[in-house]
């Protein structure tokens, strides 16, 4: 039995698709099983957890050999980064341990590291030190941003407004990755002895500007690319401003200027004819299929 916490989340919600239709056996850990059953197919079982809460871990590892940590606190009404990527994945850790599973997973970000800027990729970071400290068998997997949910993001106002909200410039180059090609990766490590006690980056086959994003999602819709840019000027102002108010926003507006200027890149040469190379493009999951101008 695999336990899956974050099986209700975009990445969570492919793989498990992805496993069930392989025969495997899937638990999705959530802290709200009602709506969870919305996203969740009959027939994968649900169990209520929270992983800020220890004690509700227990009963959910009961016959688990695998445990895949999908979950984060950043974002929109997210309980933050400390308390659920940090705090919550070493809850997770020390059940899983107590438990005796015999691998865990943990799907970390591309960046992450103990001097990050961010909160997020410190607290990923930080429980990355922790599972390779626990004694169980583990592999870690550090994916760049996913690109359905910047397609989303990009494309809804879009298509329903005419014109894309752009944080900042929009020139830099970014990596994206599909969920379903990280899923396929996933369902790979938990076969693949070979990935065990490594820490894998997994990306897309393209650098891609977030205004190059605007233009395939115009383009594949046949309107115009229209965009309202926002300057980072005011993105760290309403970063520095909602923090002690909103920070899940504050995050958020920060991890924006974080993708309008720093290296967001992957170096898919660096690992090619490699499976941690995602191959779905943007443009496949923006009907119809175009072609795409790579940035870097
Ligand atoms: N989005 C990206 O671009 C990106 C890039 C690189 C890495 N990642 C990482 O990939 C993973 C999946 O990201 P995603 O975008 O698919 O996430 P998401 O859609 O935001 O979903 C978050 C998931 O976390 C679960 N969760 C949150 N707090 C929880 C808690 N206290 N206890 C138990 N579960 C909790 C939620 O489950 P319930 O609401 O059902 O409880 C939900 O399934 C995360 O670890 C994320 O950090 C994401």
């Amino acid at each position: 039995m695999i336990l899956l916490a974050g099986g209700t989340g975009h990445l969570g919600s492919a793989l498990v698709q992805r496993l069930t239709a392989r025969g495997m056996g899937v638990r999705v850990l959530s802290r709200n099983p009602s709506r969870a059953r919305a996203s969740v197919r009959e027939g994968v079982e649900i169990v209520t957890g929270d992983v800020r809460v220890a004690a509700s871990l227990t009963d959910a590892l009961a016959g688990v050999e695998t445990v895949i940590s999908a979950v984060t606190g950043f974002g929109p009404g997210g309980d933050g980064p400390r308390k659920v990527d940090l705090e919550g994945n070493a809850n997770l850790i020390g059940a899983a341990t107590a438990a005796g599973v015999k691998h865990f997973i943990l799907i970390s970000i591309h960046g992450a590291a103990a001097n990050h800027a961010m909160e997020l990729y410190r607290a990923k970071f930080m429980a990355e030190e922790r599972l390779r400290a626990s004694g169980l068998e583990w592999t870690i997997i550090r994916p760049t941003v996913f690109m359905e949910l910047w397609a989303g993001i990009i494309g809804d106002p879009l298509l329903k407004t005419g014109t894309a909200t752009v944080f900042g410039r929009g020139g830099n180059a970014i990596n994206f990755v599909s969920v379903q090609d990280v899923a396929r990766f996933i369902e790979r490590a938990i076969v693949d002895p070979t990935l065990r006690g490594r820490t894998l980056d997994v990306g897309g086959p393209q650098n891609l500007s977030v205004n190059g994003l605007v233009e395939i999602i115009a383009e594949s819709n046949g309107r115009q690319a229209k965009a309202r840019h926002i300057p980072v000027a005011a993105l760290r102002l309403g970063a520095f401003a909602l923090r002690p108010f909103r920070p899940d926003i504050a995050g958020l507006l920060q991890a924006a200027v974080l993708m309008d200027t720093t290296d967001m890149r992957f170096d898919s040469a660096r690992v090619a004819a490699n499976p941690q190379v995602g191959a779905t493009q943007v443009a496949e999951i923006v009907p119809p299929k175009i072609s795409i101008p790579i940035t870097a």
